[in-house]
């Protein structure tokens, strides 16, 4: 807690990033130290007998579906995956900056969710109806426009352009066809599959919060998903899973191609005195180990496993870091670590680690704005004014 500073300053207290701030109610998800749980479900149960369509269906609607009410929401999905010209046309025009690195996959991502926002004839309702067709057709879409961004960047035709995909294919399976124009492995889809489970929900973090904020003013669906989108992009919130594989390849390079354990220790070394924060690593809630890191964790060991020894190497040397952090910082790995080497092990290009995690928080960012337009109050706190003290703009 810090106190105001200004000598006239209102007695006020306030803490910096909010930390411990209950900020709100939700009954959509808990995130505590003991267990992560969506609607009364806890993760490692879902991860281990749900799939992506079951756990955005609980998110969304709020309740498990029945066998009926999954197989229609998965055709809905599979229905709305399409895009609209318009949006195609702008991905097309956003080639060259993806080439080029003006923009990166997260922006371009963000400014199709506009334009989306702008063709959809449900864009200025809020009711919850509107909402929940809103949520599912941007569920549907964002994966085609990531797979659309990769065709382009890679410079092949765009795979299902007109029908959005394979309509065999689950949200995870049809997501990376989208982007590589191959059908999955099993065991490729059901890790994707999990990755999406484990980020769909994780109650007021950053991205979800801003989505709130901006829900709270009445505005739209597509307006809170493209601010949580810019919220994510951050490498201290969801931009940790590429910033955490930037950062293995960066250790790579530098000790060179073997894992020397002494040279990885030193190389974090290095970073400790210079106070580096090491992406992938810690967290606001989580002080002993984020729920979701074991499971994706152990999932790309597997595929690393069933690949060879390079790929497993990669693993050996995240272990390596992993158990340096623990032992001299007590610091556990987040999600984003395991996800970093385990969608690269997969061969997924890391610009687009980030999108993927889109593809999942939508659905949780659409069931906090559903619950905040359906009990809402404006959200806006107050400050500590620490600026200069009154002076006459007349005198100066
Ligand atoms: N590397 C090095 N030191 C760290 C790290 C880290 N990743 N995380 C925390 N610390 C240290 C920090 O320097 C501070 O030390 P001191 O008290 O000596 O100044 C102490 O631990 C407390 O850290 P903090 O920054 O006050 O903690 P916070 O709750 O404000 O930050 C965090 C949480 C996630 C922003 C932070 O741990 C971080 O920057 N991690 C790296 C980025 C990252 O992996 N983000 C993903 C978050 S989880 C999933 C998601 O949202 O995608």
């Amino acid at each position: 807690m810090a106190t105001a500073a200004a000598s006239n300053a209102p007695a006020a207290s306030f803490t910096r990033g909010l930390e411990g701030v209950v900020a709100g109610e939700t009954e959509i998800c808990s995130v505590e130290q003991g267990a992560l749980i969506y609607r009364g479900y806890e993760i490692h149960d879902l991860a281990q007998h749900a799939t992506f369509e079951d756990v955005a269906f609980l998110l969304l609607v709020g309740h498990r579906a029945s066998k009926d009410e999954l197989r229609f929401f998965k055709d809905e999905l599979i229905a709305n995956r399409a895009l609209p010209n318009q949006v195609v046309e702008y991905l097309r025009a956003a080639g060259p900056m993806l080439k080029d690195g003006t923009a990166v996959p997260m922006d371009v991502l963000r400014t199709a969710v506009s334009i989306l926002g702008n063709m959809d004839k449900d864009a200025q309702k809020i009711d919850a109806e509107a909402n929940l067709r809103k949520a599912k057709r941007l569920t549907a879409k964002i994966p085609t426009v990531i797979g659309h961004m990769q065709n382009i960047i890679d410079g092949r035709d765009l795979v299902g352009q007109e029908t959005g995909g394979d309509a065999n294919l689950s949200h995870a399976g049809n997501l990376y066809y989208m982007m590589t124009g191959k059908k999955p492995s099993a065991q490729y889809e059901r890790t994707i599959d999990v990755s999406l489970i484990l980020y769909a929900e994780h109650d007021y973090n950053a991205s979800t919060f801003a989505s709130r904020v901006i829900a709270g003013t009445l505005s739209d669906m597509h307006g809170a998903v493209t601010g949580a989108i810019a919220a994510l992009k951050g490498p201290l919130h969801g931009g940790a899973n590429e910033a955490a594989m930037d950062m293995l390849s960066e250790i790579r390079r530098d000790i060179g191609p073997a894992n020397d354990k002494a040279k990885i220790e030193a190389w974090m070394h290095k970073a400790f005195a210079e106070k580096r924060k090491l992406m992938g690593f810690g967290h606001r809630v989580y002080k002993n180990g984020d729920h979701r890191a074991p499971i994706l964790h152990g999932l790309g060991r597997k595929i690393a496993e069933a690949q060879g020894a390079e790929q497993v190497a990669l693993f050996e040397m995240g272990e390596i870091v992993q158990a340096q952090m623990l032992r001299e910082k007590n610091i556990h790995p987040n999600v984003d670590f395991p996800c970093g080497m385990t969608y690269f092990v997969m061969g997924i290009p890391v610009p687009q680690y980030t999108p993927i995690f889109v593809a999942s928080r939508i659905t949780g960012w659409a069931a906090h704005v559903m619950e905040q337009h359906a009990n809402n109050r404006l959200i806006r706190p107050v400050s500590v004014y620490t600026g200069p003290a009154l002076k006459k703009w007349k005198d100066a």
